[in-house]
């Protein structure tokens, strides 16, 4: 038998936490061959919804379920962990923006990434979820001194899907008929949605929609649908962000398909201009477990504008926690 994969779980009693910890289980993350032990991680006063939890994860009696690790001990919860989805902290409400969680959330992150530093497998992938997303990912990263920052991730592969979604329906496309769509940037309003490489059915999608409605309207939809959901829902999104958290895993393990990408949160590195000490999103595209930025992309000057303001206010949210670097 496939040794089983430890997989962690942040916040696992939250709303994203409890659609995740059932797909992972039922082998939507990792495939169907391999079994997994879940570590979930809560804060004291959760654990006891966290035992809720627990006692329905064995009621589905998963076949690739080996075990559960329930615990408010971030050195057990990462203990020898394979794959670390940090998803456990406050959400928005209503009127905020993400960065406006950074004082929050932002000391989270920190111990965090010191426990997995200390007690995960060193090939640990980690997935940051909690929001501000980028920046709680730059300080996971800098707490763990001895992993590669390569490990660490952010997720835009909601907003991803969601530019999808979107240029499906203005085309009266499928999703699965898009390729090569790209985020650039923050999980925020600032991100840029970029369809300049993006393909419908092989042929230019950007000839397939006007350019009116891809900068008044496609645009600033993707940056906002979060604000749009919580405003129906009165709640943050959550199936979709689990759903986008599996993706995002599933993608980075097993590889992107032939002829497309992905968007990811990942460390910058001077590539297309995008200097070192940020995480900032990119296409990219996975191979054996790694990934690669697409490289030589043409920038307009359109572009390279958009960019720059989501690259400013990345450079803000590092000035803000400077002091957890
Ligand atoms: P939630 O309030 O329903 O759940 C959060 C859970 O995290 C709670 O159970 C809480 O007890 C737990 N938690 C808090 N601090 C923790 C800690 N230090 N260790 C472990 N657990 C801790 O919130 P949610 O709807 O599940 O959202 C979680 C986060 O994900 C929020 O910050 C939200 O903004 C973010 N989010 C990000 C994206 C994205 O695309 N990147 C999408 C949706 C939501
Ligand atoms: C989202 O994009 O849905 C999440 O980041 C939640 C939010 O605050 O918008």
């Amino acid at each position: 038998m496939t040794a089983p994969a430890r997989v962690a779980i942040t916040g696992a009693a939250g709303n994203i936490g409890y659609a995740l910890a059932f797909r992972i289980a039922a082998g939507d993350m990792l495939g169907p061959d391999q079994p997994v032990i879940l570590h979930l991680l809560e804060i004291p006063p959760a654990l006891g919804a966290l035992s809720g939890v627990t006692m329905e994860l064995n009621d589905c009696a998963f076949p690739l379920l080996h075990g559960i690790v329930g615990t408010a001990d971030t050195g057990e919860g990462f203990d020898g962990v394979d794959y670390a989805l940090l998803v456990g902290a406050k959400p928005r409400g209503k009127g905020m923006e993400r960065g406006d969680l950074i004082a929050d959330n932002g000391k989270i992150f920190g111990p965090q990434g010191k426990a997995i530093n200390d007690n995960a497998s060193p090939d640990i992938r980690v997935l940051v979820v909690g929001n501000p997303a980028n920046t709680n990912c730059l300080i996971a990263a800098s707490s763990a001194p001895k992993l590669d920052r390569r490990q660490f991730t952010a997720m835009t592969r909601l907003d991803h899907n969601r530019a999808i979604s979107q240029l499906a329906e203005k085309t009266s496309a499928h999703s699965t008929e898009i390729a090569r769509m790209t985020i650039w940037g923050n999980h925020s309003a600032t991100q840029y949605p970029d369809i300049s490489n993006c393909t419908i059915e092989g042929a230019a999608a950007a000839d397939r929609v006007d350019d009116g409605w891809y900068r008044e309207t496609f645009i600033p939809k993707v940056q906002k649908r979060g604000a749009e959901i919580i405003g129906a829902r009165g709640a943050s999104s959550a199936a979709s962000a689990a759903s986008a958290a599996i993706d995002h895993v599933r993608t980075w393990v097993h590889g992107t398909p032939d002829g497309d990408w992905t968007s990811m949160g990942v460390a910058a590195d001077g590539g297309y201009g995008i200097e070192e000490g940020i995480v900032f999103s990119r296409p990219v595209t996975c191979a054996d477990g790694d990934y690669t930025v697409v490289p030589d992309l043409d920038i307009s000057d359109f572009s390279r504008e958009r960019m720059n303001a989501t690259e400013a206010e990345l450079r803000e949210e590092r000035a803000a926690v400077e002091d957890l670097l």
